[in-house]
């Protein structure tokens, strides 16, 4: 594309005196600075409109479920995970935000009696749906079994991982794979710790199984 200048834009030949009537080489640089910085104010405010455009409104929706016993209707954005709901809507923030991507394991809840990685889990996609928590295990003063195992087993050092660990353990027993150390291991090998308290996960979920 070719930008037409002003004569008076046009540059003097090599070697002319700048302070000459002609158009200075200041003048010719000022007013191309001028119809370049036009260009690029263009571009921009055209790269701009497409992003409002883009952008728009956050499509949300509303959606109920029942979280640790208790009934809770919400209209969130679609994009918001379940960890995200727990965490941000719900002030439930036992269930921790290790990876956010599925490799960790911190962010495990029960849904319908399913052990899943919140932080994957789309919250519109729950409408009905049983969600528990770690702070749904206990009745009143009452720890779960696998909670009061770990404290037995001294199962957790920083504990960042443990509310992960302690649900995902649930879901494993309740499943039936607590049938050897080996196999346990293997079942709850989605919840990382970082800090390599595994003989004494793997104890606790052994003892709250019964198999101890
Ligand atoms: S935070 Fe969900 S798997 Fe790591
Ligand atoms: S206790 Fe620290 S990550 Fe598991």
């Amino acid at each position: 594309m070719s930008i037409d200048l002003p004569e008076s834009a046009v540059p003097p030949p090599t070697g002319s005196d700048e302070s000459s009537s002609a158009p200075s080489r200041r003048a010719f640089i000022a007013t191309s600075a001028a119809v370049g910085g036009a260009v690029v104010a263009g571009g921009t405010f055209l790269a701009g409109s497409e992003e409002a455009t883009a952008a728009g409104p956050s499509p949300s929706s509303r959606v109920s479920l029942t979280v640790n016993g208790t009934r809770r209707t919400v209209t969130v954005d679609n994009r918001t995970s379940l960890l995200d709901l727990l965490r941000e809507h719900f002030d439930l923030t036992g269930s921790k935000k290790g990876c956010n991507a599925g490799a960790c394991g911190a962010c495990t809840v029960l849904v319908d009696g399913q052990r899943v990685n919140s932080c994957l889990t789309l919250a519109v996609r729950l409408e009905g749906a049983e969600v528990t928590t770690i702070e749904g295990l206990a009745e009143g003063d009452q720890l779960h079994p696998l909670q009061q195992a770990f404290i037995d087993e001294d199962a957790f050092q920083c504990g960042y991982c443990t509310p992960g660990q302690i649900v995902s353990g649930v879901g494993c027993i309740q499943e039936g794979h607590t049938g050897s150390p080996e196999e346990i291991r293997e079942w709850m090998s989605g919840n990382i710790c970082r800090c390599g308290c595994y003989v004494k996960i793997v104890r606790a979920v052994e003892q709250t199984a019964g198999r101890k």
